[in-house]
């Protein structure tokens, strides 16, 4: 199976590459695709070197690659999901690389969606909207973040889920 990894820019980007390790080690074959803040939090190198393919951080650096990209995805996932993704995602806007092959994407093809965030930007009303709007668009699936300890210190939901458990999702919905 062709995963179509996007890392957004959170704290929680470094347990992507837990989630790379282990969707290779289950046979898969992962592409990175990345925006422009994502690498402020883990380096595209660390992802090249797990997937062992080379990651996307700018549209315009290969003309043709966010078709390709999309085209070659069964599955894409976004882990973690910043706050503006979903944004991004729920209004329809294509103006980084991760979007704009998210926005190419071939129809039938499943998106998991792994928000990770500070309570409350998760509580954030427009937050919620976001991902009530695109749940209803019946493309995404959404793994719910985990209540724990946070980085930045507050206690509450927020936490990416478990690597584990967003490749389990990513295997369901490409199994459709
Ligand atoms: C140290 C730090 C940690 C952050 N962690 C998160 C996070 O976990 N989730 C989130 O939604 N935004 C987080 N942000 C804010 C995003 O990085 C910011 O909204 C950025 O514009 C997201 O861009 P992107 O969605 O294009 O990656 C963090 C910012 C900083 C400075």
């Amino acid at each position: 199976m062709n995963v179509l990894l996007c890392v957004t820019g959170g704290i929680a980007a470094y347990r992507a590459c837990e989630l790379v390790s282990l969707t290779v080690k289950r046979g898969h074959a992962v592409r990175v695709v990345m925006t422009r803040s994502a690498p402020t939090f883990v380096g595209p190198t660390t992802f090249e070197a797990l997937s062992g393919h080379p990651v996307m951080t700018d549209t315009f650096a290969d003309a043709l690659a966010h078709i390709e990209w999309a085209k070659w995805a069964n599955v894409a996932a976004v882990a973690p999901a910043s706050a503006n993704f979903l944004g991004k995602l729920a209004c329809g806007l294509a103006d980084d690389a991760p979007s704009t092959v998210l926005m190419a994407l071939p129809r039938g093809r499943r998106v998991v969606l792994a928000p990770a965030m500070n309570t409350e930007m998760w509580l954030n009303p427009v937050v919620v909207r976001n991902l009530g709007w695109l749940a209803d668009l019946g493309r995404y699936d959404i793994v719910a973040p985990t209540e724990k300890r946070l980085a930045c210190g507050d206690v509450g939901p927020g936490g990416l889920a478990e690597p584990a458990d967003v490749l389990a999702r990513i295997e369901a919905s490409a199994a459709g």
